[in-house]
């Protein structure tokens, strides 16, 4: 099996396993891809990618060069994108909770783009802002009340969401009087996000909605931002709609809302991350051990949990191979379990793989997304190391931790 022309078996020879293996062809694809397809001749546009989705100085490196704008939640993702010279403008800053030491931070360097939460973070940047005499962008994350989970979504629910203020309430009134006050607030906009892995295009549509409404009372163009959450492909259980779709939707949605009404819209924003990253990931393990139960066969990995948490926290499906035998008959129906002391340690059920033998190499497909960044040292594993393929060479992004480096803040 090659990926990007790079023979797999190679790769685990070369940097050991469990490896995270990228396809820099595909991400650069998905975030061209964006880049495009995202587009109006009436107002700017943005694509930021939601770097918790994956977070490492290369992925970003490329992010930037590619020409996207970036979304950080915390101090550890900013410093991050700052190691690569990320354009501080073009970096948006989230979070329900960002401490003051953050706050103060990313004001003094001129980061772009506050994205304020709630009312009691506002009078913080208020201070924050007098006190350093420096001026800070904001956009207030709405909570429109549209949820969104995969293929279902409710309109005017979740009013009780840790995240945003809800239109008209007594927050909300507050923090434009607030913003009224200080001129160094530049009061920009709006942003909302609705949940991930959302297969439903009528769920964005609905949300974009909400937040065009809200513009109505402006009288001056804003810039609105409509979160990331577009689905991808694990199994073919998942029909994701194609990202020029989703972008073209959204772009259409909203210069349909201009010429209809009056209202005034400076950029149209998302934050797609899994869709960057995802389908351009593979994880590569070493089968070790196998046992069969009396309603089970399981084969044994040399991770699991802790570098893919999220068939353990989602219940999240994943498809499989065994590298060589692609072609061959799959004859079994095997639970892949990983090598951690807890028994939800199950990357996938109900595989269907040929029969495997010590030594084999598995790999597991669309892990580019909250697989590295959720990665544990449980049990003390060792997260893995990360290597990028592009034009059939190899390189390494992240190396493999080492023993040593496990303890070395151990005091
Ligand atoms: N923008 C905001 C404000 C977000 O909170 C998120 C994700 C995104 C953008 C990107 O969403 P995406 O395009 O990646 O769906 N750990 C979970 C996903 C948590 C997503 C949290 N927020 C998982 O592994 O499925």
């Amino acid at each position: 099996m090659e990926i990007s022309t790079v023979d797999v078996r190679y790769l685990k020879e070369k940097y050991g396993t469990p490896l995270y293996i990228y396809d820099v062809a595909h991400l650069k694809r998905n975030m061209e891809g964006y880049l495009k397809y995202f587009k109006s001749n009436e107002f700017e546009t943005e694509v930021l990618f939601a770097s918790k989705a994956f977070s490492v100085k290369e992925v970003l490196r490329i992010a930037k060069e590619e020409g996207m704008s970036l979304d950080v939640v915390s101090m550890g993702e900013l410093y991050t994108a700052l190691k690569v010279d990320f354009p501080k403008d073009r970096i948006y800053f989230h979070g329900n909770n960002k401490t003051i030491e953050e706050l103060e931070y990313a004001i003094s360097i001129g980061i772009g783009i506050i994205v304020v939460d709630n009312l009691m973070e506002l009078y913080a940047i208020d201070e924050i802002t007098k006190k350093l005499s420096k001026s800070i962008r904001i956009l207030i994350r709405m909570n429109v009340g549209v949820e969104a989970h995969t293929h279902k979504f409710i309109v005017t629910s979740h009013v009780d969401s840790k995240f945003g203020v809800l239109y008209n309430s007594e927050d909300y009134k507050e923090m434009l009087e607030v913003i009224k006050k200080n001129p160094l607030i530049k009061f920009k906009g709006f942003h909302s996000h609705i949940g991930s892995q959302i297969f439903d295009l009528n769920a964005f549509k609905a949300a974009l909605e909400k937040l065009l409404n809200i513009t109505k009372e402006f009288d001056f163009p804003l810039v609105l931002n409509i979160g990331g959450g577009f689905a991808v492909h694990y199994t073919d259980e998942d029909k994701p709609i194609p990202f020029d779709i989703v972008s073209k939707t959204l772009i259409e949605v909203a210069e349909e809302a201009l010429k209809k009404t009056n209202i005034k819209i400076e950029k149209l924003c998302i934050e797609p991350g899994r869709s960057i990253v995802a389908e351009a990931g593979y994880t590569l393990y070493t089968i070790g051990f196998m046992k069969k139960t009396p309603n089970k066969e399981y084969y044994f990995i040399d991770g699991g949990m802790t570098d893919n948490i999220r068939p353990a926290l989602y219940q999240a499906k994943y498809d499989c191979d065994i590298v060589g035998k692609e072609n061959e008959e799959k004859t079994e129906v095997v639970t892949i379990a990983g090598k951690c002391c807890e028994s939800g340690d199950l990357i996938i059920e109900g595989a269907r793989l040929p029969k495997a033998a010590i030594g084999d190499l598995l790999i597991t497909y669309t892990t580019g997304a909250y697989g590295y960044s959720m990665s544990s040292n449980y049990n003390k594993a060792l997260t893995p190391a990360v290597v990028f393929v592009e034009d059939g060479k190899d390189y390494l992004a992240v190396r493999r931790q080492t023993l040593d480096e496990l303890i070395e803040r151990e005091v």
